[in-house]
């Protein structure tokens, strides 16, 4: 039922190994833009398992878009139900992509910082403003027209949002230096590392098979 991965780093390629260890389901935070989504739709088939994407769960659970939540009940209507969202797929076996403003609520960074490992994929905000200017799919930014105001709420974002994500990362990937392969790589290394380093973590959701 469980997919249970290690693997051999061997010239730059990671390869899946037959002899399995930990399961282990990790979650990627960081700035709208940044690839949690789509890097996470590439991370669980190599782990074996799942993509939960927390604004696509809130959205089936609440029955609208994130961008009628806000419109209709406000941030701090969505806040909570991400929240309680967060709580329900934090003990699911899965790679998990969060929202961009899930480490705003110290409620939220606490259950993160519960279930480890979380990664930070860091990326500047010129980086990200290229990527999501005129995007009307995500309330925060919908309304700057042109790249410089998406840039200045990007920074205005980071610049509060930057500690939170590090208070809760067990590992920041440097993501506007990489392409998705390379970044892909990269978290497949730490993790593997995680594990060696883990192998006895009573969390949720990294066990050692007997
Ligand atoms: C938000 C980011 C969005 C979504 C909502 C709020 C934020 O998710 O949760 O629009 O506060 O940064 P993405 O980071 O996937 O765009």
């Amino acid at each position: 039922m469980f997919a249970y991965v290690s693997w051999a780093h061997s010239g730059g390629v990671m390869q899946h190994s037959k002899e399995a260890k930990v399961r282990i389901s990790p979650v990627l935070v960081g700035l709208m833009g940044s690839g949690k989504s789509s890097i996470g739709r590439r991370l669980a088939p190599c782990l074996k398992v799942p993509l939960v994407d927390l604004d696509d769960y809130i959205v089936a659970k609440d029955g609208r878009s994130i961008a009628d939540i806000f419109k209709q009940d406000g941030e701090a209507f969505f806040r909570q139900l991400e929240t309680r969202c967060l709580r329900e797929v934090l003990g699911q076996h899965a790679v998990i992509a969060t929202g961009g403003g899930v480490v705003l609520l110290e409620e939220n960074r606490q259950l993160l910082i519960a279930h480890p490992p979380v990664i930070w994929l860091h990326a500047s905000p010129k980086f990200l403003a290229k990527r999501i200017v005129g995007d009307s799919n995500r309330p925060l930014v919908a309304g700057k027209k042109s790249l410089a105001e998406t840039l200045k709420c990007l920074q205005e974002l980071a610049d509060v949002r930057y500690p939170l994500y590090e208070g809760c990362a067990d590992y920041v990937l440097p993501r506007g230096d990489m392409r998705k392969p390379e970044a892909l790589n990269s978290i497949l290394v730490f993790l593997e590392q995680w594990m060696l380093k883990h192998p006895n973590s009573s969390t949720v959701t990294t066990q050692v098979i007997p």
